[in-house]
């Protein structure tokens, strides 16, 4: 296994549509090995997608359990071919991205959400997710769709900031 390189901003293929996964098979949970063991090289990073490392399926890794300051979860989640089927309220929050090394955003997210997906053995999955979890997901899941937080800035003049560290 391997640290994998990420793709970073303005890399154009960050804006790839990814397609969904067909076959759970060894090869799909090693790639996903590989895809945790690059996120948690990253700086403190709460999830990771596929594309972020040049893998063009609809798999994202969410882990907001291990924060300093504790937030409502449900652990380290590996979410194939994930499905938002209900969304609830809105909040303005900051997000950061491998992707994006050196600025975080605040951006706009729903509050709650109802979450659909499978596992990388092809079990099926439920979540209901609030606060920071479901903004996390919501994060991941645009990735998927070939898109950055960068473009769901309200306002790139008073929404982005650069980072002082990368913590
Ligand atoms: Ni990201």
């Amino acid at each position: 296994m391997a640290v994998l390189e990420i793709l970073t901003y303005p890399d154009e293929r960050l804006k790839q549509e990814s397609v969904p996964v067909a076959d759970f098979d060894d090869d799909l949970r090693a790639r996903v090995a590989a895809l945790e063991e690059t996120r948690l090289a990253g700086p403190g990073a709460v999830g990771i997608a596929a594309p972020q490392v040049g893998w063009f399926e609809r798999v994202v890794i969410v882990d907001v359990s291990k924060l300093k300051k504790p937030v409502p979860n449900h652990g380290y989640l590996v979410l194939v071919n994930p499905e938002i089927t209900a969304w609830e309220g809105f909040a303005v929050g900051r997000e950061g991205c491998l992707s994006v090394p050196d600025f975080t955003g605040n951006v706009i997210r729903a509050e709650a959400i109802r979450l659909e997906a499978r596992d990388p053995w092809g079990q099926a999955l439920e979540f209901q997710m609030q606060g920071f979890e479901a903004r996390a997901v919501q994060h991941e899941m645009d990735h998927l769709d070939g898109l950055l937080f960068l473009d769901r800035l309200v306002s790139r003049r008073n929404d982005l900031f650069r980072r002082k560290n990368h913590q």
